[in-house]
């Protein structure tokens, strides 16, 4: 998916800019995405709904993804709304101009700040539990005082369904920590009824990320619809469903995912089915990817380095970035590819293990990668790092956080600045009783 290709030099272009020289001149590592993949799959979910789905539909972008200004602006001005789960990333998607209609606000445990710049921005609040519905209750009465808006809220319920992939990113089986339990959910529709400044508008539920099996959304959109009719009946204005994101990218040649395409197509038809045998009318459908917006979108750029053979086992190549800026392999064993940039026509000759420059022996990016044979200041890159990349970086070992360009026809433009030494001590305090 991603527009690339291969120039003259033998190198990997991507937007049309040769990745070398974009790392000449941006430096390295380096994150660069591709605008048109990313535009292009906000328009594939879109176009999606517009042919499997009669009703109101909304895609948000879960921007827990990647959240910065330019990559929520992109996806705005696709008509997509967005997904936060945090007042940075409230704010982060405010600053990108993204109108607060189609911005809808997660999490297990918002803060009192965050429930109240929600409120005040007017997006749309998912209400996740118990205390966090009391806790809104008491703010919007007190911010009653200066605003006359009604709060429109959504309720993420636990909907008990099951779907095969990593522990820590399973979200919608029972025990999970996200959203009301089943046995708690008309105590909170009746609370909720009575309640003259929350206007609850929908029902929300999420199941899990990287996905490969349609069964459970499908499963997922029948037990929602159930839920939709019984909120009514309790007088609340439900008119939205969200059914989540989830659906899984491929990594490796070994993945299989459905299309953006039949991944919709699903949804779309499992909800029609479920209103139609229960003759109620369609709800106005929204879906809240991440991964599959852009992950494969992106790519990293790193610059070859050190090299290491321990005799009959395994050569070691290193590269100049690792853990904090993909901590995916090591927090969930997930696998990636690479290609040579430098040298794209070049026969794979090896096996290597492509490990990171971190102070620890599991930073290691993909333990069995493919690749040519390489030296020093060759240009690897990673592909498929959109997604949980940046957004889960940090500076462990005190590695200044990668630059990030956006590339489309032949240009590339700055997305983030890459951060100095000065950045990393931006936050450091010296009392002066600490110094000598
Ligand atoms: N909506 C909610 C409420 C979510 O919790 C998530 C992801 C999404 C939408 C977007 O899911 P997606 O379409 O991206 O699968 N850090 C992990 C992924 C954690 C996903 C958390 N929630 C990883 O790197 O694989």
């Amino acid at each position: 998916p991603l527009t690339a290709g291969i120039n003259s030099h033998d190198h990997l272009e991507i937007g049309g800019c040769d990745v070398t020289k974009l790392v000449q001149q941006f430096g390295s590592p380096l994150y660069i995405l591709d605008e048109e993949t990313l535009r292009s799959a906000c328009r594939q979910y879109r176009s999606a709904f517009q042919n499997y789905y009669p009703g109101e539909f909304q895609v948000l972008y879960a921007s827990k993804a990647w959240s910065c200004l330019g990559v929520c602006a992109i996806a705005h001005s696709e008509g997509l709304g967005i997904d936060v789960v945090s007042g940075g990333e409230l704010y982060t998607a405010l600053q990108a101009g993204v109108k607060p209609e189609v911005i809808y606000f997660h999490g297990n445990n918002k803060s009192v700040e965050e429930l109240s710049l929600a409120i005040e921005s007017g997006c749309t609040i998912v209400v996740d539990n118990w205390y966090e519905l009391k806790s809104l209750v008491n703010i919007v009465e007190t911010l009653r005082a200066t605003s006359l808006q009604q709060t429109r809220i959504m309720l993420r319920l636990t909907p008990g369904i099951d779907c095969h992939t990593h522990d820590y990113i399973r979200t919608g089986h029972l025990d999970s920590k996200f959203g009301f339990d089943p046995d708690q959910i008309e105590a909170v529709f009746a609370f909720i009824g009575q309640q003259p400044n929350l206007t609850c508008v929908g029902l929300h539920a999420h199941i899990g990320s990287q996905i490969f099996e349609r069964q459970p959304h499908q499963d997922l959109a029948e037990v929602m619809v159930q839920w939709m009719e019984k909120a009514k009946s309790y007088g609340l204005p439900v008119t939205e469903l969200n059914l989540g994101g989830g659906l899984g990218i491929r990594y490796t040649e070994s993945d299989d995912p459905p299309s953006i395409d039949e991944w919709v197509q699903a949804l779309c038809q499992a909800v029609k089915a479920a209103c139609e045998s229960q003759n109620l009318p369609l709800p106005k459908l929204l879906c809240e990817p991440g991964r599959s917006l852009i992950g494969t979108a992106c790519v990293t750029a790193y610059t070859i380095g050190s090299s290491k053979t321990v005799p009959e086992i395994r050569t070691y190549v290193a590269i100049d970035g690792g853990m904090s800026d993909n901590p995916r392999p090591i927090t969930y064993q997930s696998l990636y590819r690479a290609v040579v940039a430098n040298r794209m026509s070049a026969p794979v000759s090896e096996t290597v293990t492509v490990a990171g420059k971190h102070c620890e022996s599991g930073d290691i990016l993909i333990k069995e990668a493919s690749l040519p044979q390489t030296e020093p200041g060759d240009i690897l890159v990673v592909m498929g790092t959109g997604a949980y990349n940046y957004s889960m970086a940090s500076n462990y070992n005190r590695l200044p956080r990668p630059a990030a360009v956006v590339v489309a026809n032949q240009e590339a433009k700055l997305l983030l600045r890459r951060e100095t030494y000065q950045d990393l001590i931006r936050q450091d305090c010296l009392p002066n009783s600490l110094l000598g």
